[in-house]
């Protein structure tokens, strides 16, 4: 018996040992853990909250945001790596003391590696095994003092973390590929580009605030989702790209049509529909409930994807029309005024939403996206079909004198939104985008 309280005692006052130990070991990282994971809250919230990737703008600072906001989630994950492998032999997670700093970091790390943000389901995914690599990327070991770590940013630099954020060079690549594309095989350029689905500059994941804010402000000039007889409104949107405006009109309750020319969108809007947790797009009113969900491939330029989804011409009450101006070749632009007068429901009724973007871009510049002020948008939709002349500096040459013609739409509202997608801002963060509704005439 007293051989077995001597052994306890033993194995007491060797744990009181290793716990000191550990207790020097955690305070000696604390202290830098606590800076780095402050440093990573206030990036996050200055993205999230703060509009900080309006920077991208800017080009001298582009790479900063990148390589810094690399830099400051390498760092966290260094530290924790740092802290982890010092105190392994200190049953870490299990001492009381350290339970609370444990559970932090899980907590962390747990986030780190869920699914559940951004718009494909990996986009903002790394996985426990990325983390921990990272932080050992991020540190180096002193070979004099094993004991004695640092952080290796110039080794991270080598290994850049790969965000989805849109950057130039996306657009750049989109275009690239796209111009491989001209003519009359313009729609094979998108295809291919959903096929290989890494280059989609424009997509937010999310639907523009400003439709939103329209959906909410502006239903006395649009009209909500049930139509006097009942029946749910329809709603259209042509390139809908991965469908999530669709998906804002069926919550606000018009039956919504994703248009689209490529199988792999109308694939990528269907997996968008399924994500169940998407409390984007809960029921805006319970009395007028969700519309229903319509995605469907086809040229918004011929009648096939109508007879398909079985809504005549001129049937759509609603249509939005955003990145879907800016992405078509210029010299498509008079067939694209024509069809949406092809496709709008007749006065009151039906209402073209155009949300303008990007409308402070060099017009010279190549697209997608082509640069669209909103003086292209009036001389176009004011002459469907017509031939509107573009001046050397690339902006229409309009005319205000001239009569809009008889088939044009006349614009009934425009402003500047309180919200957009910060790619619809100026570098000063000034909103460029404006919103402008059309109707028909007859
Ligand atoms: C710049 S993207 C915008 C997508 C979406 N509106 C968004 O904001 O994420 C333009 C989309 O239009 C689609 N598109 C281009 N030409 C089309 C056409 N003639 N008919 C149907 N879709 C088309 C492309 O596949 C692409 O997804």
């Amino acid at each position: 018996m007293s051989a077995g309280i001597t052994a306890i005692a033993t194995l007491h006052s060797e744990r009181l040992k290793r716990l000191s130990e550990s207790e020097k070991l955690v305070a000696k990282y604390r202290d830098p853990l606590l800076l780095a994971s402050m440093e990573l809250q206030s990036r996050l919230y200055n993205i999230l909250e703060q509009e900080f990737l309006s920077y991208y703008e800017n080009e001298d600072r582009r790479d900063l945001v990148d390589v810094y906001t690399a830099f400051l989630i390498g760092q966290f994950f260094s530290w924790t790596y740092i802290l982890r492998r010092q105190v392994q032999f200190f049953h870490f997670s299990t001492d009381k003391s350290h339970q609370k700093l444990s559970r932090a970091i899980e907590a962390i790390q747990k986030s780190f590696s869920t699914d559940e943000y951004g718009k494909e389901d990996s986009d903002f995914m790394l996985w426990r095994g990325e983390q921990l690599a990272i932080g050992e990327i991020m540190t180096v070991s002193d070979d004099v003092a094993p004991d004695r770590v640092s952080l290796n940013f110039p080794r991270l630099h080598r290994h850049p973390i790969t965000m989805t954020t849109p950057t130039d060079n996306k657009f750049q690549d989109a275009q690239a590929y796209l111009a491989k594309h001209q003519g009359d095989s313009y729609l094979k350029g998108w295809d291919l580009l959903w096929d290989k689905g890494d280059y989609l500059p424009w997509d937010r994941g999310f639907p523009n605030p400003a439709l939103e804010d329209t959906l909410v402000q502006r239903v006395g000039t649009i009209g909500g989702p049930i139509a006097p007889n009942g029946e749910r409104r329809k709603a259209l949107v042509p390139g809908c790209g991965r469908g999530v405006d669709v998906l804002l009109f069926a919550s606000f309750g018009y039956d919504a049509y994703g248009l689209e020319c490529s199988a792999a969108a109308v694939e990528a809007c269907k997996k968008e529909e399924e994500k169940v947790n998407n409390s984007r797009y809960c029921v805006r009113d319970e009395k007028v409930g969700k519309g229903k969900i319509t995605f469907v491939q086809g040229d918004f330029f011929d009648d096939t994807w109508l007879k398909e989804i079985g809504v005549p011409r001129n049937g759509f009450d609603v249509i939005y029309d955003y990145t879907f101006f800016c992405a078509l070749n210029p010299e498509l632009r008079p067939k694209w005024a024509l069809r949406h007068t092809e496709l709008l429901a007749p006065f009151p009724a039906g209402n073209l939403i155009c949300l303008e973007s990007p409308r402070h871009r060099d017009p010279l510049a190549p697209g997608p996206p082509f640069a669209s002020p909103s003086e292209a948008y009036m001389e176009h939709l004011s002459h469907p079909g017509e031939e509107i002349s573009y001046n050397d500096k690339g902006l229409v040459d309009a005319d205000p004198l001239r009569e809009p013609s008889k088939a044009g739409l006349e614009r009934v509202a425009y402003w500047q939104p309180e919200r957009t997608h910060t790619v619809g801002k100026d570098k000063n963060g000034v909103i460029q985008d404006r919103v402008s509704i059309w109707r028909r005439r007859d």
